[in-house]
């Protein structure tokens, strides 16, 4: 298994419910370490940018307005297989379809509102973590 990095999203509506902490043992726990973070209130110009990608699919008007509706709380996380780990602990996208025990399914009401965002490549991982750090706010563990 590889050592990745990825970046997590834990949104408006779950940094809003205070778990902050609870979404924080669970990457630990499953063996994701910190290693950046940031608590930021995206603008429109933001939000829109990080969903460049979704910007002709129904829901990105509503979207948006979501994510600019409170701060989010960023994170880098690395551990082996990060990627595909991160998006296990957090569930399926509908929370009505997410695993018991996993972030969604403890924590998020409905699609729209899912509690955290996981990228979903490596490849994906490097853009989002680009767009969000400078190289300078990465922190690898010394100990
Ligand atoms: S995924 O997980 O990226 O494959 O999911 P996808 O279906 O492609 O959805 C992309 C992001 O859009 C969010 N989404 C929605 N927002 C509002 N309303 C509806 N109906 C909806 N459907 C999907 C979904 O949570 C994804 O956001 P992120 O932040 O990537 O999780």
């Amino acid at each position: 298994m590889a050592i990745e990095r990825t970046i997590s999203i834990i949104k408006p509506d779950a940094v809003g419910k205070d778990v902050i902490g609870e979404i924080y043992s669970r990457f630990e726990k499953g063996g994701l370490k910190i290693i950046a973070a940031k608590m930021k209130h995206l603008s429109k110009a933001d939000a829109e940018g990080f969903y460049a990608v979704h910007k002709e699919r129904p829901f990105f008007g509503d979207l948006v307005e979501f994510m600019t509706s409170g701060p989010v709380m960023i994170q880098v996380l690395e551990g082996e297989d990060a990627v595909s780990k991160n998006r296990e602990l957090m569930g399926a996208t509908n929370p009505a379809e997410a695993d018991a025990g996993t972030i969604r399914a403890d924590f998020a009401q409905s699609i729209d509102e899912n509690a955290v965002h996981g990228s979903d490549s490596l490849e994906n991982a490097q853009i989002e973590t680009d767009y969000f750090f400078s190289a300078d706010e990465i922190c690898p563990r010394t100990r």
